[in-house]
């Protein structure tokens, strides 16, 4: 029998060994056993992390959809498959069965091929959170497309981007979002886009806010009068284990946002594993992750992995603060959930509200409380685990990346004993390295290094589209054989990681992973700006904000600062998007460098943060008396 579903701490050592001992017979056994495939693989493994390449399941052949969808049809044809939660609370609450998600997946799927998609072919996907999104991806996994979602929350400027980066040739949209009581233009947005992507022949336009918009004759269609004519079956393509499934995008550290390339077999086989595993998934559960289908824990923890199991997966469209800060809590205990899992800046922002709010609920239906995106503080976790747990529910701290396609630290609830603030122990078949400055991989414990992993497991990222090499370069390149996160750790007396932070200069706001790079050079574009540099510091709700230092063009300098300053982040919000908004904004004449001319982050990190009490070695700096001028003016 294969260990699909560990349910104690022995059993958590016996076959962690048994999967770093001999991975391919051990994800042969879970792939072999607990998913439905059209062909059997001839190999289980290839890989070098030299090329990169790495191959899972080669030469297997399935269809994703089948095992989300289909196979439930028998034993789960009524079960509630989604259960979408509108924005507003006095709006009905939809239960969609497995039976109905598999018609309405065809029925999209159909209105896709009739709109010239291929298997190959890449969707955009630039919806809220209503059922259609899901509905989408799925469609689009149906027929062999490639789906790339953009996150409803990115400017026009943002989503041409990525709509060209990957050249998507149909665009799936809405009217309009809902978001507590504000109601946001998605199709303005597009339409904007699109001058820029002549590429896209199509938009399929769902119906949400009802607002009114333009649609361009020729290429925009209403999608539910085609749905309603589709057929409700479509046979699902048979795809090969290492094609992909979708792009998704993760801003570097520097440059154009990267598409992150996740492929079929291997990424289906992790994220149910690890979502049978880390949420103790049980039939009847109903679960729900707060998190937008925008970013990967969406892909992964809202559609993909719980589908697999045939579970009830909750989609909340709102925002936690509507109509007040109890709305989480409300919908826990109107549901009856058994699995949250959110993010440490909501549970931060709930934490300074009225305590009312979360006891006014009834939330004993929960048992698994879960934690991603960002290191969570000890205050934030407490909290959690005191106030929403009460004690009773573990909290799981989740430690994972876009790149890696599913969960990889974490530990098990109800098996690892839990440790605040510690991602704890790596998951089945996970194998972390420490490394430290020389590129030496610190071995026992009580050690601190950069955090890499040096096996593959089955749901890494193969590629960044259209550009292998930058996909080597980022991750392969630092330490030989291993892939390198961008992140710090420690590993503690007793093996437990804690995740330390983003050791680049990528800086997570909100959960969000945002470059310092576009946003620097969407500042310098503006036509006062010469230069400037982003850093983060410590904000108690949203982990880091982002405080920016910019130089100003000689004639920059007789302009009202303040205006400038809500000019820059206007800007900001339009090429990137809201979340990308600097909350400080200094104006200085220079930026400590080094002598090649690298921007000295590190110091300004410190200023911004107000930690100026050991700068360390600023001699060397090409320009070390802007230090103090820096220091007198900090904001
Ligand atoms: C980066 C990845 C994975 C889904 C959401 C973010 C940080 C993520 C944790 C955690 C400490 C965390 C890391 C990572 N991060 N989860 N539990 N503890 N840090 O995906 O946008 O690709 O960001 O988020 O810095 O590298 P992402």
């Amino acid at each position: 029998m294969s260990n699909y579903h560990i349910k104690h701490l022995e059993e958590y050592f016996q076959v962690y060994r048994k999967s770093v001992r001999n991975p391919e017979a051990f994800w042969e056994e879970i792939a072999e056993e607990h998913f439905l495939w059209r062909k059997k693989w001839d190999n289980v493994l290839s890989w070098d992390f030299s090329k990169p390449e790495v191959k899972w399941f080669e030469n297997a052949k399935l269809n994703i959809t089948e095992n989300c969808i289909d196979r439930h049809l028998t034993t789960r044809g009524e079960k509630t498959a989604i259960l979408f939660e509108p924005n507003n609370p006095n709006e009905e609450a939809q239960h969609i069965s497995y039976y109905e998600l598999h018609k309405r997946v065809c029925k999209m799927a159909n209105v896709l091929k009739e709109n010239g998609v291929k298997k190959g072919d890449r969707v955009c996907i630039y919806l809220p959170m209503i059922p259609e999104l899901a509905v989408s991806l799925l469609a689009c996994a149906r027929i062999g497309a490639i789906h790339s979602v953009v996150f409803a929350g990115f400017s026009s400027n943002a989503l041409a981007t990525r709509i060209n980066d990957s050249d998507c040739k149909l665009v799936i949209t809405s009217d309009g979002s809902f978001r507590g009581k504000k109601s946001i233009d998605l199709k303005g947005i597009v339409d904007v886009a699109l001058n820029d992507c002549p590429g896209v022949k199509t938009v399929l336009v769902a119906k949400r806010t009802n607002a009114e918009i333009t649609m361009v004759e020729g290429r925009d269609k209403w999608l539910q009068p085609l749905l309603d004519e589709a057929y409700g079956d479509c046979v699902a393509e048979i795809m090969d284990a290492e094609d992909p499934l979708f792009i998704l995008y993760t801003s570097g550290s520097t440059g154009t946002p990267k598409g992150m390339v996740h492929t079929t077999g291997g990424y289906m086989v992790y994220t149910a594993y690890t979502f049978k595993n880390i949420f103790q998934y049980k039939e009847n559960d109903i679960y729900w992750c707060t998190a937008d289908i925008g970013w990967i824990t969406g892909h992964s923890y809202i559609v993909y992995g719980p589908l697999a199991n045939g579970a009830t997966t909750v989609m909340f469209e709102g925002v936690p603060s509507y109509p007040d800060f109890g709305r989480f809590w409300e919908v826990v205990e109107k549901h009856k959930v058994t699995q949250f899992y959110t993010a440490p800046t909501a549970i931060r922002a709930l934490a300074k509200e009225n305590m009312d709010f979360v006891e006014n609920h009834d939330l004993s239906s929960l048992k698994v409380l879960g934690s991603v995106g960002e290191p969570i503080n000890e205050e934030a976790w407490h909290w959690y685990n005191n106030n929403v747990g009460k004690n009773n529910s573990p909290v799981v701290d989740t430690w994972w990346q876009t790149e890696t396609g599913g969960i990889m630290i974490s530990p098990i609830p109800y098996v690892t004993p839990t440790t605040p603030t510690y991602a704890t122990l790596p998951f089945i078949g996970i194998q972390p390295a420490l490394m430290d400055e020389n590129g030496q991989e610190v071995k026992g414990n009580q050690v601190e290094g950069r955090l890499c992993i040096k096996y593959p497991w089955p749901s890494i990222a193969r590629t960044i589209w259209g550009n292998h090499e930058r996909y080597r370069d980022t991750y392969f390149s630092a330490y030989k054989d291993k892939y390198f996160t961008g992140d710090g750790a420690l590993r503690d007396g007793v093996g437990y990681y804690r995740i330390t932070g983003r050791v680049d200069d990528v800086i997570i706001v909100s959960g969000h992973n945002l470059g310092t790079a576009p946003i620097e050079d969407t500042i310098n574009e503006h036509p006062a700006v010469a230069e400037s540099a982003i850093v983060g510091f410590p904000h108690d709700v949203k982990g880091n904000a982002l405080y920016g230092y910019v130089i100003l063009k000689e004639f920059g300098e007789t302009r009202d600062r303040d205006n400038l300053r809500n000019e820059i982040n206007q800007q900001i919000t339009e090429h990137i998007g809201p979340i990308a908004k600097l909350d400080k904004i200094q104006f200085v004449t220079g930026l400590p460098k080094t002598r090649s001319g690298k921007i000295m982050r590190r110091i300004l990190r410190k200023i911004a943060s107000n930690d100026t009490g050991n700068l360390g070695d600023i001699s060397t700096l090409l320009n070390p008396e802007i230090v103090k001028e820096i220091m007198d003016n900090s904001l």
